[in-house]
């Protein structure tokens, strides 16, 4: 299996990856999930693709979703897979080496506090929590305590992101970042949870924090300072559920500026037909640039492309990348299946390349004071703001190497 591209900058994760695959296929690890609507089984069938997992069981309260993941099952052989009563029950259990956590947002801190003083690996989906407070509760409890624990921020590995995050190493200092997702809706959740600020978070929290994820990695520095500008222009407008009326964001500006003099924009608008993300990443050197163009309708291809117009670089007039059907069939265009090698590799103990829980965290914080900039109409101080909260971060900030 190869990578669609000659080109490609970043040839050192799709084959460390199918050479895994081969290596640790007789050790699999005993993995449960906790929820398995759409995005727990997305993880199911990565799973089960990297064949160094068996799939010990599952807790699922509702029972369609229950009905899909024993279906996803049976169609493998697994038909006698536990469904666990209770996620006492799972916690409990001595056999399980990891579970993946993919329920609602605002369900996180509550699956946390059950599983987190178990010595479990844990992979908890993004965002990590939808207030601050617990996000930050769930960041100490998850740096003091015995298992591995991992963040759902999978983006980092979409073949644009990870190709353009290797490139940057030899770009320079940057000085400004702009990112943009255009897309469809929200999709329909079980219970709509995604519809509600208080279930999500909010859109900025839920939808966005993989991008101020990237946006931070790209800048290796924190926001100082967030302005924003952004509200409710086109969906849900007459959306209720259980008589209560969708009260979630669709659009926004958000601009950043970060402790080191990087200036991040990002843009979001959910009333596109497509899925488009565009990145350009500019410094004393030129411009790095990615764009992606997929699509929710099933059977049509994502394309991406990274280009980096820095004197003489090999891939001055771009070039496109794509991980092969088969890897991008199993979700997320691809990028699911790399986040989950890279927990398998921290269930074992090995570097892993996945978000810290400082870097979640962090995203989260970005998201969550960028909705409060939209709310007052005022720029925050992000330090200032953070403290009189009552949670000043200083022992929270991730470091990276600089450039
Ligand atoms: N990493 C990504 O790119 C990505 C993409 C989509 C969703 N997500 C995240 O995954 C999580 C789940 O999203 P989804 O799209 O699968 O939603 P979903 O509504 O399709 O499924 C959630 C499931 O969790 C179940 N659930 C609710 N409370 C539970 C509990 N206490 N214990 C066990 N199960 C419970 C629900 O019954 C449902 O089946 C969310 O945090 C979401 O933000 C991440």
């Amino acid at each position: 299996m190869t990578l669609k591209t000659d080109l490609a900058p970043s040839p050192s994760l799709l084959p460390a990856l199918l050479r895994r695959r081969e290596q640790f296929a007789g050790q699999p690890q005993r993995w449960a999930f906790v929820g398995t609507g759409m995005m727990g089984r997305e993880h199911m069938r990565c799973a089960l693709w990297l064949k160094q997992v068996e799939i010990a069981g599952f807790y699922e309260p509702h029972e369609e979703s229950a009905a899909g993941a024993q279906r996803l099952l049976a169609a493998q052989g697994l038909e006698s897979v536990q469904r666990f009563s209770s996620l006492e029950a799972l916690a409990k259990d001595p056999t399980l080496d990891a579970v993946i956590i993919a329920t609602p947002n605002y369900t996180h801190r509550a699956v946390f506090d059950v599983l987190g003083p178990t010595r479990k690996a844990l992979l908890l989906e993004k965002p990590m929590a939808t207030c601050l407070e617990d996000a930050v509760a769930i960041t100490r409890q998850a740096e003091a305590r015995h298992g591995a624990f991992q963040l759902g921020m999978q983006y980092r590995f979409k073949a644009q992101y990870w190709a353009a995050l290797d490139a940057l190493e030899a770009f320079g200092p940057v000085s400004l970042i702009n990112m943009a997702e255009f897309r469809p809706p929200f999709l329909p959740k079980v219970g709509e949870w995604n519809k509600f600020e208080r279930y999500s978070g909010g859109t900025l929290v839920e939808k966005c924090c993989h991008y101020f994820d990237l946006m931070q990695a790209f800048a290796r520095s924190l926001p100082e300072r967030i302005y924003a500008s952004g509200g409710r222009a086109v969906n849900f407008q007459n959306f209720t559920y259980h008589g209560e009326a969708a009260d979630i964001d669709d659009h926004a500006h958000v601009l950043i500026d970060y402790e080191n003099g990087v200036r991040g924009q990002f843009t979001l608008a959910m009333f596109a037909q497509e899925l488009h993300e565009e990145l350009t990443v500019a410094g004393a050197q030129g411009l790095l640039r990615t764009r992606e163009r997929a699509s929710f309708r099933p059977g049509r291809r994502s394309e991406a492309a990274l280009q980096v117009e820095t004197p003489a670089h090999p891939l001055f007039d771009g070039t496109p990348l794509a991980y092969p059907d088969e890897i991008e069939a199993l979700g997320h265009y691809g990028a699911t299946v790399f986040a989950q090698d890279a927990f398998l590799q921290k269930v074992r103990g090995a570097p892993s390349p996945a978000a810290t829980a400082r870097e979640g965290l962090w995203a989260v914080v970005t998201a969550s004071l960028a909705q409060r900039a939209m709310a007052l109409g005022e720029p925050i101080n992000v330090t200032a703001t953070l403290k009189a909260l009552g949670l000043p971060l200083d022992d929270l900030k991730p470091e990276w190497e600089p450039r």
